[in-house]
């Protein structure tokens, strides 16, 4: 599952060509006010992986991190992510396993 979800991280196809790691690949990038957390790296994404599920004050709900990716599904014009199939799981055992050693910090709160 690791290896699938680091393929996937790093295929890009879509009507934009985006990866995961187009927008997530580098530090200190930001989409308007919203901050990009690099997930190839290890204190960025221990950061971003341990902080979810998380709040979404701009939607009074607590969301799960497979609705996170979803999400950027959504931004990254791919096809619907299906919740708890095999790319959503591959993709959150990629960032798991990279984030291993971090802290745990959920439920995170998010704007
Ligand atoms: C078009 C740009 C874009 C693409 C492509 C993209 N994302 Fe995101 N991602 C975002 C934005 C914007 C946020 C929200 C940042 C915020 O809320 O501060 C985000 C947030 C996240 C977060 C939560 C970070 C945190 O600290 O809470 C994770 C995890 C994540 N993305 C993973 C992925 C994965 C995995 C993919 C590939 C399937 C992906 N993203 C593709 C733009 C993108």
């Amino acid at each position: 599952m690791y290896a699938i979800g680091e393929e996937i991280f790093f295929y890009r196809a879509g009507p934009h060509d985006f990866s995961c790691a187009t927008c997530h690949e580098q530090s200190n990038k930001r989409i308007r006010l919203q901050q990009l957390p690099n997930l190839t790296e290890h204190t960025e994404v221990a950061e971003a992986y341990g902080s979810w599920p998380a709040y979404r004050m701009s939607q009074g709900l607590v969301r799960t991190m497979g609705w996170r990716l979803q999400d950027c599904f959504r931004q990254q014009r791919w096809p619907g992510l299906t919740f708890g199939s095999e790319v959503s799981i591959a993709l959150q055992t990629y960032m798991a396993v990279n984030a291993a050693g971090g802290v745990m910090t959920a439920p995170g709160l998010k704007r």
